[in-house]
């Protein structure tokens, strides 16, 4: 059965790709939609800043037409400012708004934002239904278990937030409290989903990162489809992968030094294209030891790669690690 987010099909057990601050900008979300994913989100962008027309902020609202469906994905700790943020990035034309209750980080731009409003329901209630409000795209959220464990209360947020109109609920199976630590615990969504009161799609979060863990995890928890976020970085193929193995139930094999470098290459091609020269090169640095993670000897490459500075010896490296580890794995 196809599962439905407002009007927008996403066809069986659909992937989605984590919102990921720094990571899942419009490059890395080229390689990952060129991979099968089914629904992407941009990093978190904060409403004070959009409304501030802070350059980095507008900067997130960017997408593309092959993107489709996309969700612009804000936070806030300030109602007034979400309902505004909503408007301003509803005009970027997104596929969907989506609420972010679940950035578990201190500092000031989370601060009473994020995951912090799992300590006050009412407010997370009366916000989400303003930011529904201010939009006539489909609203979905985004969050954690619950504060910490003694208070995991995503059960009552799920039934709440779904009555103010939200069109699917996607849970982190962490608490705030845990961070990114420990093992994510998925018992508390399949309970979410079993309640017949909840009818919007539910996805769970957290930890999957092997086609046999989505599989699992599919089964064991009942939820209407996965999202993925650090398994993706420096491995959209994971997403090919486990659609792959769904439809057919066999294996793809693994990406080949050859597709490896071919897609870090693009990776690359549209940072530069989208941050220009500096910044493409700067801010991909951060990415190559993860396209070529498991092979062996790679040190020397990485260092090489995270310390050039321009756009062709950067090309002429990775031909090199083509040729090089063409051989090398044969
Ligand atoms: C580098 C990084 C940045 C993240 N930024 C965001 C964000 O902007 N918005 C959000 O809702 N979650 C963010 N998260 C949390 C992820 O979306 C996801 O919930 C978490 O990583 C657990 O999923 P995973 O085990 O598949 O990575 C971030 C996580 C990481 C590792």
């Amino acid at each position: 059965m196809s599962v439905k987010i407002g009007n927008i099909d996403l066809g069986e057990f659909p992937l989605l790709l984590a919102p990921m601050e720094d990571v899942s900008d419009p490059p890395f979300r080229f390689v990952c939609k060129q991979n099968g994913v089914d629904m992407m989100y941009t990093e978190f962008i904060s409403s004070e800043g959009l409304i501030r027309d802070a350059a980095k902020s507008v900067a997130k609202l960017d997408i593309f037409e092959y993107e489709r469906p996309i969700g612009i994905q804000i936070f806030g700790s300030e109602i007034e400012s979400m309902r505004e943020a909503t408007k301003i990035a509803s005009a970027a034309h997104p596929d969907l708004i989506d609420i972010n209750y679940g950035c578990p980080v201190k500092n000031v731009a989370c601060r009473g934002a994020g995951a912090s409003l799992l300590q006050d329901i009412d407010r997370m209630v009366l916000m989400t239904k303003a930011v529904v409000e201010s939009t006539s795209l489909p609203v979905t959220v985004k969050t954690r278990l619950g504060w910490d464990d003694n208070t995991k209360n995503v059960y009552e947020v799920a039934e709440r937030l779904q009555d103010v109109g939200i069109k699917a609920l996607t849970i982190h199976g962490r608490t705030r409290a845990q961070m990114y630590k420990g093992e994510a615990d998925w018992s508390l969504i399949r309970d979410i989903k079993r309640n017949p009161r909840i009818q919007i799609p539910i996805f769970g979060n957290g930890d999957v990162n092997s086609i046999e863990k989505a599989a699992d995890w599919r089964m064991e928890y009942e939820v209407d489809g996965i999202m993925i976020g650090r398994a993706a970085i420096g491995y959209p193929w994971i997403f090919r992968e486990i659609k792959h193995f769904f439809k057919t139930g066999e294996y793809l094999p693994e990406p080949t030094i050859s597709e490896r470098v071919e897609v870090c290459r693009t990776h690359f091609e549209k940072s530069i294209l989208w941050k220009g020269e500096k910044t493409g090169i700067f801010e991909m640095r951060r990415h190559y030891a993860n396209y070529f993670k498991g092979i062996p000897d790679f040190k020397e490459y990485r260092m090489k790669l995270v310390s050039l500075e321009s756009i062709s010896d950067i090309h002429a490296t990775l031909d090199e690690i083509n040729e090089r580890f063409q051989i090398e794995m044969a």
